[in-house]
């Protein structure tokens, strides 16, 4: 039996996919938030006994296997350390860390410890990411060379609290320039391109402020990615503007066809897979649904899963990164996006930072599983 403890009302949003495996039981939960608390404690089921406001309390009292980090950025790291110098496993929310120090010491933390650290990037296990990524991985698309995320969420609410003061992501997201909310676009993206994948350097430029003058943040940011195996991705992230969402845009280009995600409006996630006829110019060049695909090439987990997956909201991503986690404790196996691929989705991100202070200068990323 492996005891799970959820911290911050987010992390409510992982309860069905722990309540589907029968080695689990969710024991405590922690907000600081009286109602937040209690809203919790009745997602999960959690009796008074495993109710906590402080996070120290938690660790101290009700001593889980397992605690799931669904607080304010800023917060990961310093948390996830404390559970993991306790031997407990933790799975933070995105982003992994708000600055490279913080990168250092998790990454030192993880190698110290016993217990194991994922990052839950739900957007790599959404449906259409996984059938592509599949696609990509067997070859369909030839040898792959670009790719595209983009998160357009307009979350200029989300910055204030209702009665004024600033929240968390006024600091950590729009407090500052470059793509500090990333890797919902870069993780599926990287993934298209293999588990080798990664970022070398990074340039990112933005479009200056116009909608937001409170804060330092351009209301869309663009990240190019160099990657070590050839190729490009481009991360679009915009918080700001006028306009409706789009939080899962994603493409993929290669030598032999192509995949686009909708962007609205009626559109459907489409695919061209030319393969030989790519280089006929007669060949037809019309979309296909990715959905066609789906009877040979969708992954195991959806196949069985997709249902229960897709109820439980988020495009079904919560479901399979916590199970996915679970499963990697419980067979003692390294878990899909363990603290070196944290990093590969997160540190680009910070680096781009730094370039588009420098007006967009690209800037070499370091691969964490080198640095001592
Ligand atoms: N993966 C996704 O799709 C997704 C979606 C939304 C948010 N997120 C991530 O989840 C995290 C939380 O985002 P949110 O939108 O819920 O933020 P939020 O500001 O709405 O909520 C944060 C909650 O954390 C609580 N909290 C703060 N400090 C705490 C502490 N020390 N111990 C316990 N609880 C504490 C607050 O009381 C608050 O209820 C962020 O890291 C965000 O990036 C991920």
């Amino acid at each position: 039996m492996l005891t799970v403890g959820l911290v911050g009302k987010r992390a409510g949003s992982f309860v069905a996919g722990l309540q589907s495996l029968p080695e689990v039981r969710i024991v405590a939960v922690c907000e600081l938030s009286t109602e937040a608390l209690e809203r919790l404690a009745g997602r999960a089921d959690v009796p008074a006994g495993g109710q906590f406001t402080h996070y120290d309390d938690l660790l101290e009292r009700a001593r889980p296997d397992l605690v799931i980090l669904g607080t304010p950025m800023h917060l990961h790291v310093p948390q996830a350390i404390q559970a993991l110098d306790l031997g407990i496993h933790a799975l933070s929310e995105v982003t992994a860390a708000v600055d490279l120090d913080q990168c250092r010491q998790l990454v030192a933390a993880v190698r110290r410890s016993r217990a194991h650290y994922m990052m839950a990037e739900n957007a790599c296990y959404r449906k259409a990411a996984m059938l592509v990524r599949a696609l990509a991985h067997e070859g369909l698309f030839g040898r792959c060379y670009f790719a595209e995320g983009e998160y357009l969420h307009d979350v200029k609410q989300l910055h204030h609290f209702p009665d004024g003061p600033p929240t968390w992501r006024a600091t950590w997201q729009v407090g500052k320039r470059g793509c500090t909310y990333g890797t919902h676009s870069l993780g599926p993206a990287l993934e298209f391109f293999g588990p080798e994948a990664r970022v070398t350097s990074v340039s990112c430029m933005g479009s200056g402020i116009h909608t937001d003058p409170e804060h330092p943040h351009d209301d869309t940011c663009i990240m190019l990615c160099q990657l070590n195996v050839g190729g490009v991705i481009k991360v679009r992230l915009d918080m700001m503007s006028n306009r409706p969402h789009n939080q899962a845009y994603q493409a993929l280009q290669g030598t032999k066809g192509c995949y686009e995600a909708p962007r609205g409006f009626g559109d459907d996630h489409k695919v061209w897979l030319g393969g030989d006829a790519a280089s006929d110019p007669r060949a037809r060049r019309e979309w296909r649904s990715l959905w066609d695909y789906a009877d040979e090439f969708l992954p195991e987990p959806w196949r069985s899963l997709g249902n229960d997956a897709a109820r439980a909201g988020h495009g079904g991503g919560d479901y399979f990164v916590v199970r996915d986690f679970v499963q990697a404790i419980l067979h003692g196996r390294t878990p899909p996006i363990d603290v070196y691929r944290a990093m590969d989705y997160t540190v680009p991100g910070l680096i781009s930072e730094q370039s588009i202070v420098q007006g967009g200068v690209p800037l070499p990323v370091p691969d964490f599983r080198e640095v001592a």
